[in-house]
């Protein structure tokens, strides 16, 4: 066992060093090891270092200690062993020495091989008994007050996790692009819709959508792609160059374009006064 404490001393700085430097530089989705090669190499080269203060005071101490007389060995020797951890070590292990075996041996012989009474060592007698209580607190949490399961946790969270998104995509509208862009039906949203229609779109689609330079919207057929995530693109892109289309993103807000296009999907299925020819092929939604 002596002999294996330099070597758990160094693991366990190594450990240390390890969790310090993922504190310091690492982020929640990448260890700081894999993110900086020269974490990876400061690190070896602590570990190495460690190692090798181990080896030199090792064999330090083994020169001084063979120097010694044998009293001051034997003082040497009393001092490691009544040190806090020596019997702490001692008292985990509660084994008795060699000398005083006797004492615990049991009477049977089975060919020539005996049994010793040991007590259970302590340590293994306290895990027992945490497993206990752990035993204790877990039925009460989870049989007797109903706890929530694992099941249970993950789907509060998927739930909260929702309301979250909710809550931030209300604060912050104007964060929506044309992959998370969805359908507005709120009629707030289409009366603000059809005023910036109206304003800005009627002179050349007419305030019905029937059109007039630009294409009937009230028809199935589409020249950029139905559903509303083309429609807000075209909006904020513009049509195909040179068709009188123009980017709507300088002048409109991503709100703005969200309740235009919104309102635009309204017009469907509707029968407008003077209606273009349909352009474009008929969208179906996926
Ligand atoms: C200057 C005239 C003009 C204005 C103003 C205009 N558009 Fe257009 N719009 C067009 C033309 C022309 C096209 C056809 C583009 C193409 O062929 O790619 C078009 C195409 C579209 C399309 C795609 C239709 C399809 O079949 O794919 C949508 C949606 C649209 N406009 C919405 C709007 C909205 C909303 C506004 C107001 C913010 C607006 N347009 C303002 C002329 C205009």
């Amino acid at each position: 066992m002596k002999l294996l404490i330099p070597f758990l001393r160094v693991l366990f700085f190594a450990l240390i060093a390890f969790f310090l430097f993922e504190v310091i530089a690492g982020t929640d989705d990448q260890l700081a090891f894999e993110k900086y090669p020269m974490v990876q190499t400061i690190f070896w080269a602590l570990v190495i270092l460690a190692i090798f203060i181990e080896i030199v005071v090792g064999a330090l101490k083994s020169r001084v200690y063979n120097s010694l007389n044998e009293e001051a060995q034997e003082r040497f020797n009393d001092f490691e062993d009544n040190s806090y951890l020596g019997k702490l070590y001692a008292k985990l292990l509660d084994s008795k020495p060699i000398e005083e075996e006797g004492e615990i041996i049991l009477d049977h012989n089975y060919d020539g091989i005996k049994e010793l009474d040991n007590t259970l060592p302590p340590w293994w007698v306290y895990m027992f008994y945490m497993t206990i209580i752990f035993a204790v607190i877990y039925l009460l949490r989870f049989e007797v007050f109903n706890g929530d399961s694992n099941v249970m946790e993950y789907e509060k969270d998927v739930a909260q996790a929702k309301i979250d998104i909710a809550e931030w995509k209300k604060n912050n509208p104007n964060m929506i692009d044309a992959s998370s862009v969805e359908l507005l039906t709120e009629a707030a949203d289409l009366e603000k819709g059809k005023e910036i229609f109206n304003t800005n779109c009627a002179v050349c689609h007419l305030a019905d959508g029937g059109g007039k330079i630009g294409p009937n919207l009230t028809d199935d057929h589409w020249i950029n792609g139905g559903g509303i995530k083309n429609v807000f693109t075209t909006i904020t892109e513009g049509g195909r160059p040179g068709k009188g289309m123009v980017a709507w993103k300088g002048d409109l807000t991503a709100l703005e374009r969200a309740q235009v296009a919104s309102y635009v999907l309204s017009f469907q299925g509707t029968t407008p006064a003077t209606p273009k020819a349909p352009e474009g092929d008929v969208w179906v939604e996926e």
